[in-house]
């Protein structure tokens, strides 16, 4: 039968934690046991682009991620899904003579893009899940804070639902209410920061997120004590920092926590390990650059895998790409590239 659908595509960009979140207290409501902090990236590099069609014919939800059909009975992706239908009705029950009312029966059908590799630790299911809570939220016209339902898909999808620099509040109620995404500063606040993306490898991560923090929560005493000790100062302090545009102290604070996250995965048992010999030298290479000015220039902080993000001011990029295509020549390691864009035009948004 043909029909035609109601369509709806849109956008979101990866987010890149400089505090790092690692660890749930509820895992269904996915709540976290500290706060974190992240940048945005500008929507026309990493990004995830996802349509939803709803149309009377179709029998059932559906989705496809990059071209291929994956199982919509994921219980993520259903918590999404019930939670943006949840709001939809009690929307339209709260506006009864609501004229552009779309059937709450209707099945959809999604489809999921993304522009870099899935799963390889470059934050695929936080850009997918804010795009797909976002496009769900405008075909049903549900409005208001949406944050809290794109946690419910993945944990660090919340901080994509805002551009530049966004911390997601811990919260301490049971429900999860108050466990939100908010935007501290637009991306207009630090202008000269760039962010530059080394693809050490686009294979899939060995240890999932939830899994890896699942096991750290069980076994970790370090990350018991990061999540109570450490990370409420560390927030405060990169706060301040990211306020001041005070470039060493943001990059100090952001190595060290990703030290200390990747310290976790290790305290992990068994270990989990994310970064390989090409981070590590990353790593070393930064530090290096770093001691040779006396001042901090760069800084590196690494997800749940092996990719770099590097940190720098407009002023030192130029430098630091011909440092990297030094210490990693195309010809010696073709592993090893530059992602997408002239790195200059890397932007935050
Ligand atoms: O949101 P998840 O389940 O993909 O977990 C993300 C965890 C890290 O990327 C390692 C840290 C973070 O805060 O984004």
């Amino acid at each position: 039968k043909l029909c035609v659908p109601t369509l709806l595509t849109c956008t979101a960009p990866v987010n890149i934690a400089v505090i790092k979140y690692w660890g749930k207290r509820n895992e269904d409501l996915i709540l976290p046991i500290n706060s974190s902090l992240s940048v945005t990236l500008h929507q026309n590099q990493l990004k995830t682009t996802t349509t939803v069609a709803s149309c009377k014919h179709f029998k059932e939800d559906r989705i496809w991620l990059n071209g291929k059909e994956v199982d919509i009975n994921h219980p993520r992706l259903q918590s999404c899904l019930r939670e943006i239908r949840r709001l939809a009705r009690k929307r339209h029950s709260d506006e009864e003579n609501n004229s552009e009312k779309l059937n709450l029966s209707q099945k959809v059908h999604i489809c999921s893009v993304n522009n870099f590799p899935t799963a390889a630790g470059l934050a695929s299911s936080a850009a997918g899940y804010a795009c797909l809570v976002y496009a769900l939220a405008k075909l049903y016209g549900v409005q208001g804070e949406l944050s809290k339902v794109a946690r419910q898909g993945s944990g660090s999808a919340c901080r994509s639902m805002y551009g530049g620099f966004v911390q997601w509040i811990m919260g301490n109620r049971s429900d999860g209410k108050d466990s939100i995404a908010e935007e501290l500063h637009p991306e207009t606040h630090w202008p000269q920061l760039r962010i530059l993306i080394l693809v050490v490898s686009s294979e899939r991560k060995p240890v999932g997120s939830s899994a890896g923090m699942q096991t750290s929560v069980k076994t970790s005493p370090l990350l018991k004590y990061r999540a109570e000790s450490v990370v409420p100062q560390r927030m405060k302090e990169m706060v301040d920092a990211i306020g001041q545009r005070n470039f060493e102290k943001f990059a100090e604070l952001t190595m060290k926590d990703s030290n200390q996250f990747h310290a976790t995965c290790g305290d992990t048992y068994p270990p989990i390990f994310y970064l390989n010999d090409v981070s590590k030298r990353i790593m070393n290479m930064v530090h290096r650059y770093n001691s040779h000015y006396g001042n901090i220039k760069a800084a590196y902080t690494f997800d749940a895998g092996p990719n770099a993000v590097i940190f720098t001011l407009d002023e030192d990029v130029g430098e630091f790409i011909e440092l990297v295509k030094e210490h990693f020549p195309p010809e010696t390691n073709g592993e090893l590239f530059l992602k997408g864009l002239p790195v200059s035009k890397v932007t935050l948004s």
